[in-house]
């Protein structure tokens, strides 16, 4: 797989930049937009995503499927692809954070915004958000007032933005080739499972209704793809499709 790198010194957000390139069905498959600095860099669920200027790897990839993607094996490929490369860098400790955060001692390490967009040209195009905390050292207030932030440097991993693109773009053609795979859906589900650390410990699961929202505490049995997750409670096992699931978290 050959990424096609257009390399901005400022961008509102990558992701809508590449999004911009596939409505106006000029997007190539494999074409990576990462952006120095970031003036409206989004998160998942309307949150803004910090880009400090250098600091931070801030890319989307462009990925075009014939069909429609299985959504969450995608969302579960790209925290993994962004796993891999951090472990990879030697970041042994980090984890997955559901659905797809990358967490280290110090905290938040990275997020992932994935897209998917009716593309002109027939089928569907991913757009793949990574951003990567790399060289900060400290983050503003209202950053870490909902949640702890970290960085590579932070987390003791001396190391450039264009280190970690690299060692990143290598990591999401393998995981998403894997998650366009359904025969390696189940690899996919067990790997995302592992990184979590939550198989066979105590967790919460909140799931989405229709007025709100309900939740069930126990201990994490198994979690795939189509089965979805099942939690041993103290009422008995409870079995929730991924798309339902809101949060899982220790409980
Ligand atoms: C999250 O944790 O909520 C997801 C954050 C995703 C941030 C990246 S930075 C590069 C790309 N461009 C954006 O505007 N967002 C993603």
């Amino acid at each position: 797989m050959s990424f096609a790198l257009h390399h901005h010194d400022v961008l509102d957000s990558t992701s809508s930049e590449a999004a911009r390139r596939v409505r106006a069905g000029a997007a190539a498959h494999g074409e990576v937009h990462v952006a120095r600095e970031q003036t409206e860099g989004r998160g998942r669920l309307g949150r803004p995503w910090h880009g400090a200027a250098g600091a931070g790897l801030y890319l989307s990839v462009v990925w075009r499927c014939a069909s429609r993607p299985d959504g969450a094996a995608a969302t579960m490929a790209a925290g993994l692809a962004v796993l891999d490369a951090v472990r990879a860098l030697g970041l042994e400790g980090a984890r997955l954070d559901w659905p797809n955060d990358v967490e280290a001692t110090g905290g938040k390490l990275a997020g992932v915004l994935i897209e998917a967009l009716a593309d002109p040209r027939g089928g569907t195009a991913l757009v793949v958000g990574i951003g990567v905390n790399v060289a900060q050292r400290d983050f503003p207030e209202e950053l870490t007032r909902e949640r702890a932030v970290t960085s590579l440097a932070l987390e003791g991993v001396a190391v450039t933005v264009d280190a970690v693109r690299e060692r990143l773009l290598v990591a999401v053609a393998t995981r998403l080739e894997q998650a366009l795979d359904g025969n390696r859906h189940e690899r996919l589900a067990h790997d995302f499972l592992v990184a979590t650390e939550l198989l066979g410990g105590t967790v919460l699961v909140r799931v989405a209704e229709r007025d709100g929202e309900t939740t069930h505490r126990g201990t994490l049995v198994s979690l795939a793809l189509d089965g979805g997750i099942e939690v041993a409670t103290d009422r008995g096992p409870r079995h929730v499709a991924l798309e339902h699931v809101r949060a899982l978290e220790r409980g």
